[in-house]
């Protein structure tokens, strides 16, 4: 580069510049190259800064006046260009971008697709539901039991059938005071909840419940149940079959029938099924009863001043009751195709 002592003159500079940095400006085809060009021709180090330290040696006023101006429009007009080309150019790169990721922002998005409840839960919710609305509480209870609230506490004798391995999943925890197992239905937090809570009782119980059972169309080994208990005063079974008969009408609609037929349950008696006429004929939904005095005692209830009803039903048997379906399996299969019957 040239020193003060030996400028250039300037005039000849900036008409160099002038002449050969629109074209150079004009094919830089990248933001990188333009800059070295913006360096080069205008910028801090650049020919046209060099001009102008150059003017103080014009001794001519006012030929240093019009070099000066003729800089400044070669500055301004190469500026200007420089900026106009940077604007092109990053509109380029962007698209290169775009077209280099594969997107297509024209492209509609994708809609990912809507879950929902599956149908089983769905049940369980509409039927806690309609007893919450009726003044009931929900509670939860434990799946892995012991024997003493599965069976024991529930009046069952020690020979009862359920109690066998072959109906029952027993857990192995080792040397327990108690056999641990799988509870084999909702019924256990009737007498949790009423050790742990003064009476008047009111409250339903969803869950899973476990059975060993092969699975078929009617069977699997996990299932769900929900479980009631009214506890109070002065409870007959007309309170029973009030409330049943209420809870069936807004499940199944306000004109349901229902009809009670005396069975056997260790935990209730008097003891029934509930039976309910939909969609043409009667239909068993299930079990229910007075609560047994011997329930009571086991769990420290007066069963001289205190009586109640239970009743437990299984969520997928309402659901299949419910929407017609003839296989408990396609509840379970996870095809979405039969799910999405279910919205
Ligand atoms: N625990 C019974 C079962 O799993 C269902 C049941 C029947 C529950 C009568 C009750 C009841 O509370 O009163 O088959």
């Amino acid at each position: 580069m040239t020193t003060t002592a030996n400028l250039p003159n300037p005039m000849n500079t900036i008409e160099h510049l002038e002449n050969e940095a629109p074209s150079r400006i004009d094919k830089a085809s990248s933001i990188a190259d333009l800059d070295a060009i913006e360096a080069e021709t205008v910028g801090k180090r650049s020919p046209i800064n060099e001009a102008r330290r150059g003017l103080g040696a014009i001794a001519d006023p006012a030929e240093r006046g019009a070099t000066g101006k003729a800089i400044n429009n070669v500055a301004t007009k190469l500026s200007g260009m420089i900026a106009a080309k940077r604007t092109l150019l990053e509109t380029a790169e962007a698209n290169t971008l775009l077209e280099a990721d594969g997107a297509d922002v024209t492209l509609k998005g994708r809609v990912p697709r809507r879950g929902t409840h599956h149908i089983i839960q769905q049940t369980i919710d509409e039927i806690v539901d309609i007893f919450v609305g009726l003044g009931y509480q929900m509670v939860e209870g434990p799946e892995a039991e012991n024997d003493f609230y599965n069976f024991t506490a529930l009046n069952f004798h020690e020979t009862h059938p359920s109690r066998l391995e072959s109906d029952t999943f027993y857990l192995d925890y080792g040397d327990t005071d108690e056999e641990i197992l799988l509870r084999t239905h909702t019924s256990p937090m009737q007498a949790r909840y009423m050790e742990k809570h003064d009476p008047p009782v009111y409250v339903v119980v969803p869950g899973k419940v476990f059975r060993s059972d092969a699975i078929d169309a009617t069977h699997l080994p996990v299932f769900h149940q929900i479980e009631g208990l009214a506890v109070d005063d002065n409870i007959t079974f007309a309170d029973l079959k009030g409330t049943l008969g209420e809870f069936a009408r807004q499940f199944f609609g306000t004109g349901t029938k229902v009809k009670f037929i005396p069975h056997y349950f260790p935990f209730t008696e008097p003891s029934a099924e509930m039976h309910a006429y939909t969609q043409g004929k009667w239909i068993e939904l299930l079990g229910c009863g007075m609560v047994n005095p011997a329930v009571f005692e086991h769990v420290g209830y007066d069963p001289d001043a205190l009586s109640g009803f239970a009743f437990g039903m299984g969520a997928e048997r309402m659901a299949m009751v419910r929407h017609g379906i003839t296989d408990l399996r396609t509840m379970i299969d996870s095809d979405v195709r039969t799910l999405d019957q279910y919205r």
